[in-house]
């Protein structure tokens, strides 16, 4: 039987973990803080951001929602960026993506004080992860080598085999993976003969962002499978493809009018010796992370 890993159970652990300090920091004074934005109204992201912000307020961290609307400019938002780097009570600034695209992204992701950089993505944070100096990482991979290292699952010596080569996800994973020994490869939508590939790994990590992409025939059994995916299949079509059959998924279609699966096709966790849900499984864990990360960006910047 496939060992399920409980995204819920850790990130709850971890939230605990956090409170903890935030408690700590009460006691001299500091509360950390974090600046949420969120531009215009795509409703995954209306859903990510108000998690994110109710996060805050359960363990005890301040929290700011800026909510500039879809046509704000690019030199307006810098000028926000400009504004939240200097104020104190701000520890952490997230810019929710994707931006409407007008928006200069890279830009605006670049003018975040590093120091406040609590999603990782600024140059210079990418490059203290490359260098192994690390001081604020991406929130979704640290929660993958959260979720392996709480689960006991070794990573030293395995091969490790990251799907999708994403600045957010796929690249900063593969990194923290070759940092804890593994041997990796990476994979995207130009590697030759995927399967072959797929097939060697011990860890397998799927961040591509297509509905049930790696199949049974992808991987070895046994294989502990890591699915950063979150897609949600609408069309009855979609729907028959992976869950035809399953009673208690197709009450919540009928229900919703929509389920979510991962870039992993549910058959295939049959098969692992291990795997992460979806939903419950990685998602929960990158909230977790923001709240970690927002506590040390505090404590970084106030020397403690
Ligand atoms: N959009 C999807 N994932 C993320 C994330 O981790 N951070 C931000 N800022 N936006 C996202």
């Amino acid at each position: 039987m496939a060992r399920i890993l409980d995204g819920a159970a850790f990130a709850a652990a971890i939230k605990q973990e956090v409170a903890a300090e935030v408690g700590e920091l009460a006691a001299r004074g500091v509360r950390p803080g974090l600046a949420a934005v969120l531009v215009g109204h795509v409703a995954a992201s209306e859903i990510y951001v108000r998690s994110k912000v109710q996060a805050c307020a359960e363990l005890g961290l301040y929290s700011d929602l800026i909510t500039p609307p879809a046509d704000v400019s690019t030199a307006d938002l810098l000028a926000l960026v400009d504004e939240l780097n200097a104020r104190d009570d701000i520890d952490g600034i997230l810019i929710q993506l994707p931006l409407p695209p007008h928006i200069d992204s890279k830009r605006l992701l670049e003018a975040i004080d590093p120091a406040k950089d609590v999603d990782g993505f600024h140059p210079v944070n990418a490059g203290r992860l490359l260098a192994g100096r690390p001081a604020l990482v991406p929130c979704t991979p640290a929660g993958v080598i959260e979720i392996l290292k709480r689960s006991q699952i070794p990573i030293a010596g395995q091969h490790a085999v990251v799907v999708g080569r994403s600045d957010i996800v796929g690249k900063p994973v593969a990194i923290l993976l070759l940092h804890e020994n593994a041997t990796v490869t990476i994979c995207h939508s130009k590697t030759r003969d995927l399967p072959a590939i797929t097939k060697q790994a011990d860890i397998l990590i799927a961040a591509i962002g297509s509905p049930g992409f790696i199949t049974p025939e992808m991987i070895t059994s046994g294989a502990t499978l890591i699915d950063v995916g979150i897609n949600r299949l609408s069309t009855r079509e979609e729907f028959d493809r992976f869950f035809k059959g399953d009673a208690k998924r197709e009450a919540a279609f009928a229900k919703r009018g929509s389920v979510i699966v991962g870039d992993i096709d549910p058959r295939a966790f049959e098969l692992s010796g291990a795997y992460t849900p979806v939903p419950g499984g990685v998602g929960l864990l990158t909230i977790a992370m923001l709240m970690s990360n927002t506590v040390r960006a505090a404590k970084l910047r106030g020397g403690l």
